[in-house]
């Protein structure tokens, strides 16, 4: 039989836009009845430009990891559907007609998603069209609707900010706020290396139905995504709970699928859903084969190393799990089983995120009435 209307995503019946639409509502905490809702501020998105996209000091993982996503596809829905007026690395204009279609995409209104950081020693260290990267960061920071750091360099200066970090390299949001000089400037950060594509469609469709930026933590990542520690809920906590743990890569702990804390995994300090929306189509994870290295966490590079070390200071459960401690938050109710449903759970209550510090100023303006959201 067909489907009453046609779909407004290419390549998708409408049968699966609105199963997108809603598993996107599950996500962003209005439940399964918050499906029309999506299924409305999306058709409404996809009648007018939305993004540009920038690259800056990165290795280009986050298009890479946002080109290779699963169905249905941010790829789909941002370079067929939703007008990309810019990415360097997907667009076909180049040149002097590249940048006209950067300004040009300002000038009527879009979200700037920004990949790779800035460099503040060397400023040239990246330059597009004759302009460093703070230059532009400056120049087209009030001009977007919403300014969204895709990754770890974006939002935090990642591996090449490691001391002695040689070109500087900083997190867009710190670059505004401390040598671009806007104090309070608002980048919602999305940090993880590489950024999720998910994690992109996640807060642009938040963003939609609400119409407003979400809660960030203090790190300036939404809390309905970052608000639980990778520990929380990971498939191997049953057995950190337990006091079962992989002592040497490759022991009789790592054929059992055991705990990855004594050879290095960050997961009860590392904030984000990697063990909900996972990596390769949802199929795998980093901890499903080795540690967690914490890349969510602003310096990780440098406070969460050496990366095959313990984090110190954790309370580790006795062997049978007598004296099992809670770390982070929520633990009690979570379970190594039914994960998903937990997080759906916690969102639709509204109990998500509540265990991130968040900002001291929540966002709560319509985006066309403030902006840059609240994360001051
Ligand atoms: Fe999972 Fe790491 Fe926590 Fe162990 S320490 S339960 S492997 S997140
Ligand atoms: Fe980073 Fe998540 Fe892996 S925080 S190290 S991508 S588990």
């Amino acid at each position: 039989m067909r489907d009453a209307q046609p779909s407004p995503v290419r390549g998708l019946s409408r049968r699966e836009f609105l199963a997108y639409c809603g598993s996107l509502a599950v996500l962003i905490g209005l439940g399964e009845s918050g499906l029309p809702q999506v299924a409305a501020a999306i058709e409404q998105a996809l009648k007018r430009p939305m993004l540009v996209w920038s690259d800056f000091q990165e290795c280009l993982g986050c298009t890479i990891a946002l080109l290779q996503a699963t169905a249905p596809t941010p790829a789909q829905l941002i370079l067929q559907q939703i007008s990309l007026a810019y990415n360097e690395a997907a667009m076909a204009p180049a040149g002097f007609e590249a940048e006209k279609s950067f300004s040009d995409a300002f000038a009527e209104g879009t979200f700037w998603v920004i990949e790779g950081s800035v460099s503040e020693k060397i400023p040239g260290a990246i330059s597009i069209g004759g302009k460093n990267a703070g230059d532009i960061v400056k120049e087209y920071y009030s001009k977007a609707q919403g300014v969204i750091a895709i990754g770890s360099c974006a939002s935090f200066g990642n591996v090449q900010a490691r001391t002695p970090n040689p070109t500087g390299a900083m997190g867009v949001r710190a670059w505004l706020r401390g040598p671009g000089g806007i104090p309070d400037a608002t980048v919602i950060n999305l940090p993880r290396c590489p950024g999720h594509g998910d994690d992109l469609v996640a807060t642009l469709t938040y963003i939609l139905v609400n119409g407003a930026l979400p809660e960030l933590d203090k790190a300036g990542r939404p809390l309905f995504l970052y608000g639980q520690t990778i520990h929380d809920n990971c498939e191997r906590r049953a057995h950190f709970e337990a006091g079962e743990f992989v002592e040497v890569f490759g022991d009789e702990g790592s054929q059992k699928h055991w705990c990855l804390y004594k050879v290095g995994c960050k997961g009860p300090v590392t904030y984000a859903p990697c063990p909900i929306n996972r990596w390769n189509g949802r199929t795998s994870w980093c901890v499903h084969v080795g540690p967690c290295t914490g890349c969510s966490e602003d310096n990780f590079w440098n406070d969460l190393t050496p990366f095959a070390e313990p984090v110190p200071n954790i309370p580790v459960p006795a062997i049978g799990g007598a004296s099992a401690q809670t770390i982070g938050l929520g633990l009690t109710a979570v379970t190594a089983v039914g994960l998903g449903a937990h997080l759906v759970g916690q969102i639709a209550t509204g109990r998500l995120g509540a265990g991130a510090p968040a900002e001291p100023k929540a966002p709560s303006g319509k985006v066309s009435e403030t902006p840059k959201g609240g994360d001051s």
